[in-house]
């Protein structure tokens, strides 16, 4: 197998604490896992809040040095990319889409202008005709087309419209790999399965591997082929997602798939007040 991306032994740590006071949180701990560049997949990262998974995706992307263990993308160990041009290259390959669409795009700014200078920037197209059709083909991949999206600005469209032309824009490189974090947390709970099928249609149409980033276990559940369960910066769990989400070997584990309200908010309002029930109960029996 050739590796698309191999991540040994992957560390990083932050100083905390004050000039005389040193000491360092250790954000993310021996991780290691490999990506196959022959079978794309829908690798997926759960955890809870702090758990190290933006972390981890901002290693991967380059944004962040790994304080121990390497990177390799395609053989190519990614904190000596260096130059303009190389940097250039693995970006093209290795694409992020963030968290909330609502800030990856300037209100002041048609959505059509990112498309666009990623067609320039990336596949160095000149000519309107090329940069229009690269637009086009890209949103056509998510479902939209230019003629849609022309002229619009952000605040015309739903998150959800948003996400997916920002997943556009990260197609127009011809990416191998896109780094999701937490895509549809911020999306509306009736559209999210509806953008997490997207990354399912990369995979097959298109051959992207997707690092699928969420706390959300049932979306988790039901797009991804491999995952792992991060806690306090370490690997907990690791398999086929099925194994892993549908059998939770751990506490930890089922107490996530717990904390996942269902969409229906009739019967997440039923659930929280449950808890609530619970919790009232459970301090009345500790009083008496
Ligand atoms: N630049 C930084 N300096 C100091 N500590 C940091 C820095 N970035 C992250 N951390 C710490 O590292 C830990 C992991 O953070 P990270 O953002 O990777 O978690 P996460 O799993 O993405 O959480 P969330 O689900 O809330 O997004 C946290 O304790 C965080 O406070
Ligand atoms: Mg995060």
């Amino acid at each position: 197998m050739s590796a698309l991306l191999q991540l040994d032994h992957v560390g990083r740590s932050y100083p905390v604490g004050g000039l005389f006071a040193r000491g360092k949180m250790q954000a993310v701990k021996d991780l290691s896992f490999t990506l196959d560049a022959e079978k794309p997949e829908i690798f997926t990262i759960v955890g809870e809040s702090g758990s190290g998974k933006t972390t981890t995706a901002r290693m991967i992307l380059g944004n962040e040095v790994p304080t121990s263990g390497a990177i390799h993308f395609l053989g190519k160990d990614v904190t000596t990319i260096r130059s303009r041009s190389d940097r250039l290259a693995f970006m093209a390959k290795v694409q992020p889409i963030f968290q909330n669409p609502f800030e990856a795009f300037n209100p002041l700014t048609t959505l059509d202008f990112y498309l666009f200078s990623t067609a320039r920037r990336f596949l160095g197209l000149k000519a309107r005709s090329e940069i229009d059709a690269a637009a086009d083909k890209a949103l056509q991949h998510v479902g939209l087309s230019l003629a849609e999206v022309r002229g619009r600005y952000s605040h015309e469209l739903s998150g959800g419209q948003l996400q997916r032309i920002a997943v556009a824009r990260a197609l127009i490189p011809g990416p191998k790999l896109i780094v999701a974090d937490e895509p549809v947390s911020m999306v509306d709970a009736s559209l999210r399965m509806s953008i997490v099928n997207l990354f399912r249609t990369l995979r097959d149409d298109l051959g992207v591997t997707i690092i699928y980033i969420t706390h959300d276990l049932s979306t988790a559940y039901y797009i991804s082929d491999r995952v792992i369960i991060m806690h306090r910066g370490e690997v907990i769990e690791a398999g086929e997602a099925r194994a892993v989400l549908g059998h939770p070997s751990q506490e930890y584990s089922r107490a996530l798939r717990n904390a996942v309200l269902p969409p229906d908010p009739v019967a997440a309002r039923r659930i929280i007040n449950e808890r609530l029930e619970r919790r009232r109960s459970g301090l009345a029996e500790g009083a008496g």
